[in-house]
C-alpha cells in the first residue's frame, strides 16, 4: 500500500515520517518540488517525491495536509482522480491575525471536516485524521511507551475507517473513533472538546479516550 501525502509543513511532514518508520511507503507532493525531493532522499527507499496529480494518482490513500483554502482549490482540480481513494483530512478552521493570534474561519458549528468531506466526488471515503494534535505533539508522540498515544478520527465511511486504523498504527499511536462526519467539529480547533484536551494538553492513551468517549476500558 502507498499513501500520498500533499503538503508536507508541520503535519505532512511529521506524518510521513511515522509513517516510513512504520514501514509504509509513501509519495509525497507539495508546491517546492525541492523540499519534497529533500524529504523523499532524507526518508529513503519507502519515500519518493512527485507532482500533487501524480501523487494522488498513486497513492491507495491520500493525506491532504494542507491549509483548509488549499484543499478548498486543490479537491475540485483532483475530483476525478480522487475517486474510490480514501481522503485524510487533518484541517482545522483555524486563521492567525497579523499578531499571531488564533481565529475561527468558519462560522461556529461548522466544521472544516464537514467542508470538505462536502468537496469530494461521491465514490471517495472521507476520513478526519491526523489532525488532531498540535504539531509538535505529533511529532513528539509516535510509539510511545509504556502506553501509545491516541489519535482520534471520525468517519462515516467503513473503508476509511479500517484504513485510518491501519495508518495510526502504523504512524505509532492507537487510533479511536470519535464519532462520524457529523461529529468532526469535536477533533477540530478551535473548540473542539477531543482536540488534545483543548489546545496543547496532555496526550491520552486507549482508557483515557474511551473514558473521554464515556466508553468502557476494554
Ligand atoms: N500546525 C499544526 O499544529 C496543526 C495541527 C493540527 C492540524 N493542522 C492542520 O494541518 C494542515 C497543515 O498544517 P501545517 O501546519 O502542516 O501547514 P504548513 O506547515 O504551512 O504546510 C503546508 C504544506 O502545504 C503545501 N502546499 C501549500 N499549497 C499547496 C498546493 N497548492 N499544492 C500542494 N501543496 C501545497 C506547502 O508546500 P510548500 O511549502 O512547498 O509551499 C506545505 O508543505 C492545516 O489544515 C492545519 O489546519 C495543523
Amino acid at each position: 500500500m502507498t499513501t500520498a501525502i500533499i503538503g508536507i509543513g508541520n503535519i505532512g511532514g511529521a506524518v510521513a515520517r511515522h509513517l516510513v518508520a512504520g514501514g509504509e511507503s509513501v509519495v509525497l507532493a507539495a508546491t517546492d518540488q525541492s523540499h519534497v525531493e529533500a524529504l523523499a532522499g532524507q526518508l529513503g527507499p519507502l519515500a519518493r517525491a512527485a507532482s500533487v496529480e501524480d501523487a494522488i494518482a498513486d497513492g491507495d490513500a491520500v493525506v491532504f495536509a494542507v491549509w483548509l483554502d488549499t484543499m478548498r482549490e486543490l479537491i475540485p482540480q483532483h475530483a476525478r482522480l480522487l475517486e474510490g481513494k480514501v481522503v485524510v483530512d487533518p484541517s482545522n478552521p483555524i486563521g492567525f491575525d497579523e499578531n499571531g493570534q488564533p481565529f475561527r474561519t468558519l462560522p461556529e458549528g461548522q466544521s472544516a471536516g464537514s467542508v470538505v468531506a462536502a468537496l469530494l466526488p461521491a465514490g471517495a471515503h472521507y476520513v478526519k485524521a491526523f489532525g488532531t494534535l498540535g504539531a509538535g505533539a505529533l511529532a513528539a508522540g509516535a510509539r510511545r511507551e509504556p502506553r501509545r498515544a491516541v489519535l482520534f478520527y471520525a468517519t462515516d465511511d467503513d473503508t476509511a475507517a479500517a484504513t485510518i486504523e491501519r495508518l495510526v498504527r502504523t504512524a505509532g499511536f492507537d487510533p479511536v473513533k470519535a464519532g462520524g462526519v457529523a461529529d468532526a467539529g469535536r477533533i477540530e480547533v478551535p473548540g473542539g472538546d477531543l482536540y488534545q484536551q483543548g489546545l496543547n494538553g496532555p496526550l491520552v492513551d486507549l482508557d483515557q479516550a474511551r473514558a473521554m468517549l464515556g466508553e468502557m476500558p476494554a
